[in-house]
């Protein structure tokens, strides 16, 4: 019974925020927005439906059309974005939970079909090893991205600030900047993907600046204690290792102290432990950085429970779970058997 009271005590996370437990739902694409990328009144059902999680991340979402690379995921660049996106914060208020906006851009995971025949931005013009499919498309392989040049950069951290003011004018409670899983913010984090020569590349301040640029031009225009960063200093998809990258959230984690952040989240599909990170990716980030850390990859609410009883995060977040599971916290308070996931429940929003 201990790992039920571990989870469920309220907690306080940056600005006037309380969540009323420990279990996060982690972000999830779903592509189902509509046609013009407005959430639909379908995901608003979804996600009011979970509003029993502590806190709901909601699925990636474009900062800007530049950055769409998967079909039908949503955006937070129209008012009609914005207007579809109220529905769904309204409905999670409602229902008593509290969400944050993932703000998104794929940089090299994508492809021209979504450019109007012009090729995606990336640091650095470099491919996906072995290319790979690309979603929901006939025989279509990601292609050589374009170099962005430095007045694209800076077009596109201006996008990540209005995005996360628009969230919060669609009534998110604060919003998550998606620094992982290889796209473009991930992708000047990296070594494989940055070979950049200029302020942006080269050393480890270069690799970093884009992201912690970034943060600066958010908080410029929502508070600090809104702003979640969610980083996977070891998940390589889409993505090659270099011994080199370490070093990059060697230097860069520390600095995010200097921040008051709402958390730093792990970006994992599995969170085992690795060698030359000294433990776990989520014990990795917590040897650096002293604020609210969440958890993800792989965990049960008891093995996320055990997380935070040894002290390696303060939340644990559970992804697949809770597409097959709508009342999984409820199914865990109960200690009722959770259904299995499989890739076939990613067809219908339950
Ligand atoms: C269908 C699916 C969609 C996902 N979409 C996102 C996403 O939009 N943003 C993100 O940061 N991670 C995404 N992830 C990763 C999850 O947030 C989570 O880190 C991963 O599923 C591991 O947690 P789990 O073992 O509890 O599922 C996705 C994972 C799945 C299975």
């Amino acid at each position: 019974m201990s790992y039920l009271n571990t989870l469920f005590h309220s907690v306080d996370l940056g600005a006037n925020l309380t969540l009323k437990n420990r279990i996060v739902m982690a972000p999830l694409t779903r592509s189902m927005a509509d046609d013009d990328l407005v959430p639909t009144e379908a995901m608003a059902a979804y996600y009011g439906r979970r509003a029993d999680a502590g806190l709901i991340i909601s699925e990636a979402t474009l900062i800007s059309q530049d950055g769409q690379g998967y079909p039908n995921t949503p955006g937070l660049y129209t008012q009609a974005q914005i207007d579809g996106w109220k529905n769904v914060t309204q409905r999670v208020h409602q229902n008593g939970g509290k969400i944050f906006a993932q703000i998104w851009h794929t940089g090299r995971v994508s492809h021209s079909i979504y450019h109007n025949g012009e090729l995606p931005m990336a640091p650095s013009a470099v491919p996906i090893v072995g290319h790979g499919h690309v979603p929901r498309t006939e025989n279509l392989e990601y292609e050589t991205p374009r170099v962005i040049t430095v007045d694209e950069i800076k077009r596109v951290q201006n996008q990540f600030a209005i995005a996360a003011k628009n969230a919060i004018e669609a009534g998110f409670d604060g919003i998550e900047i998606h620094g992982a899983n290889s796209y473009l913010i991930d992708e000047f984090l990296h070594w494989d993907t940055n070979r950049r020569e200029d302020e942006y590349g080269g050393t480890v301040e270069n690799m970093a600046r884009f992201l912690l640029e970034i943060i600066d031009q958010i908080k410029a225009v929502i508070p600090e204690g809104k702003i979640g960063l969610r980083l996977s200093p070891q998940a390589y998809i889409n993505l090659e290792h270099d011994e080199r990258d370490k070093e990059v959230f060697d230097y860069l984690l520390p600095l995010l102290n200097q921040y008051g952040l709402a958390y730093v989240h792990t970006g994992m599909f599995s969170d085992t432990p690795y060698e030359h990170l000294g433990g776990t990716v989520t014990q990795y980030i917590r040897k650096h950085y002293r604020g609210t850390v969440i958890a993800s990859g792989g965990y049960s609410a008891e093995t996320g429970a055990t997380a935070i009883e040894k002290g390696d995060a303060d939340l644990i977040a559970i992804g697949r779970p809770f597409i097959a599971n709508p009342d999984y916290v409820e199914k865990v308070k109960q200690e009722k058997n959770l259904v299995e996931y499989n890739n076939e429940m990613l067809g219908e929003l339950i």
